[in-house]
C-alpha cells in the first residue's frame, strides 16, 4: 500500500518568524499522526527557520526550487546541495507557476533539476499538469504524456523509485475550482499507465502521485477515497495550521 504524503505548498508567504510560529502551532495538532508524511515547503529562505522549529517531530521540510548546476555564476539561484545541507528533505519540481506563469521553465528543465536533487539526497515532488486552455481543448492526455516523456522518463529505474509526482491541473491552483475526484483520478491512472510502460507494473504501483489544485478541507475527502490518489499538494489552505491539520487528518482514515 502507498503511504499517502501530505503537503504544503506555501509559495511566496511568510516570513522567518511566520514559518516557526506555523511550525510551533501545527506539530502538536499532527504528532500521532502516523499514517501519512506531512511536508512543508517554505520559502527558501525561511528553511533553516522551519528546520529548526520542526526538530525531531514528524514535519518534513522541502524547498519550492532548485537550480541543476552544482555551483557556478547562477545569479540568484540555489543549488540542491544548498538546499540540502541547509536541513530540507524534499524539493519541489516544475511546478506550474515556475513552467508558466513565472519563470518559463522547460519540460526538460524538469528532469535536470530532478536528476540534480536526487543527487544531492533530496526527494523531488515533480510537478505536472495541463493548462486551461489545454483541458478545454481535450488536450489532458496529450500533456501529461508530453511531460512525463520530457522531464520523468529519462530518469533511471533506481531514481524513479525515489520520485513523487503531483498533478496539478493548472486550471485549478489558486482558482477555487477544483478537479472532481473523477477528473483527478483519471488524471492520475494515465500517469500511473506511462509509469508503467517505461518502468514495469511494480514502480508504477509503487508510485505515490499526489493531486494538487484548490484543495481545502471540504473537497479533500472525497479526493482522497479515490484510491489513485496518495496525497495532496496543498497551497492557499496549508498557509493557516488548523485548516492543513484538517486536510492532513482525512489523510489516514480515509485508506
Ligand atoms: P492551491 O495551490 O491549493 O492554492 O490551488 C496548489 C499548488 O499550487 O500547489
Amino acid at each position: 500500500m502507498r503511504r499517502p504524503i501530505m503537503a504544503g505548498n506555501w509559495k511566496m508567504y511568510k516570513n522567518a518568524r511566520e514559518t516557526a510560529e506555523f511550525i510551533e502551532r501545527f506539530k502538536p495538532l499532527v504528532s500521532k499522526m502516523d499514517g501519512c508524511e506531512i511536508v512543508v515547503f517554505p520559502a527558501a529562505i525561511n528553511i533553516p527557520a522551519a528546520v529548526a522549529a520542526a526538530g525531531d517531530s514528524n514535519v518534513g521540510v522541502g524547498g519550492q526550487n532548485i537550480y541543476w548546476g552544482k555551483e557556478g555564476a547562477f545569479t540568484g539561484e540555489i543549488s540542491a546541495d544548498m538546499l540540502h545541507a541547509a536541513g530540507a528533505g524534499w524539493v519541489l519540481v516544475g511546478h506550474s507557476e515556475r513552467r508558466h506563469t513565472v519563470c518559463h521553465e522547460a519540460d526538460a528543465d524538469v528532469l535536470k533539476k530532478t536528476q540534480a536533487a536526487l543527487a544531492a539526497g533530496l526527494k523531488p515532488v515533480v510537478c505536472v499538469g495541463e493548462r486551461l486552455e489545454e483541458h478545454k481543448a481535450g488536450k489532458t492526455g496529450e500533456v501529461l504524456v508530453r511531460q512525463f516523456a520530457a522531464g520523468v522518463a529519462g530518469l533511471t529505474e533506481e531514481q524513479f523509485a525515489q520520485i513523487v509526482i503531483a498533478y496539478e491541473p493548472v486550471w485549478a491552483i489558486g482558482t477555487g475550482q477544483t478537479a472532481t475526484p473523477e477528473i483527478a483520478s483519471s488524471a492520475h491512472q494515465l500517469i500511473r499507465s506511462e509509469a508503467e510502460k517505461r518502468f514495469g507494473t511494480e514502480a508504477a504501483n509503487r508510485l505515490r502521485i499526489l493531486y494538487g489544485g484548490s484543495v481545502k478541507p471540504d473537497n479533500i475527502d472525497g479526493l482522497m477515497r479515490q484510491p489513485e490518489i496518495d496525497g495532496a499538494l496543498v497551497g492557499g489552505a496549508s498557509l493557516d495550521p488548523e485548516s492543513f491539520f484538517k486536510i492532513v487528518s482525512v489523510a489516514a482514515p480515509a485508506r
